[in-house]
């Protein structure tokens, strides 16, 4: 296993729409888990095979760090089928360098995802789960949390950015949870 680096905005691999998977190969399984390797040890609780430069739709998760790998979710073309309700979180991004933003998204979705046996799994996921799901994909669709704030704040952000990148002080560590 090993540990991959993740791309940060505005690398432009991130705004790609990523490809499906057509098949699970030794590859795939080897990515994968170099992907739950680089999610726990970010932390985050999800990962997009964009985010270490790979254009594939493959996303991982584990919102439940406390009992690591019980309850984590390898899924290879995940496809929403169906979500319900609203809610609002403060989403951060591994991606996206000290930026939070409450966004609204479903309170409950529906999923179908393949495993690395290409078999279908179907997934019933709310709160944290639900939000982290819609997160991910959105990636998968070369989306990231700053498509979803108004063009003022994004171009706040992308000055703030450059600042920080000129600077020599490190940004802060965000304490939040990281999508
Ligand atoms: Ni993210």
């Amino acid at each position: 296993m090993a540990l991959l680096e993740i791309l940060k905005y505005p690398d432009p691999i991130l705004k790609q729409v990523a490809k499906p998977v057509t098949s699970v190969t030794s590859e795939t399984v080897r990515l994968i888990e170099d992907m739950v390797e680089t999610m726990y040890a970010a932390p985050g609780v999800g990962l997009a095979a964009p985010q270490v430069g790979v254009s594939r739709r493959i996303i991982v998760l584990d919102i439940d760090h406390d009992n690591p790998g019980k309850n984590l979710l390898k899924l290879i073309n995940p496809e929403i089928s169906g979500s319900e309700g609203e809610l609002l979180w403060e989403e951060g991004c591994l991606s996206v360098v000290d930026f939070t933003v409450e966004i609204k998204r479903a309170a409950r979705v529906e999923l179908k995802a393949l495993d690395e046996k290409e078999k279908e799994l179907k997934i019933d996921a709310e709160g944290l789960l639900a939000v982290a799901l819609q997160h991910e994909i959105d990636h998968l669709n070369g989306k990231l949390i700053l498509d979803r704030v108004s063009r003022l704040k994004r171009d706040l952000y992308s000055r703030r950015l450059k600042k920080m990148l000129r600077g020599d002080k490190p940004p802060p560590e965000n304490p939040r949870v990281m999508i």
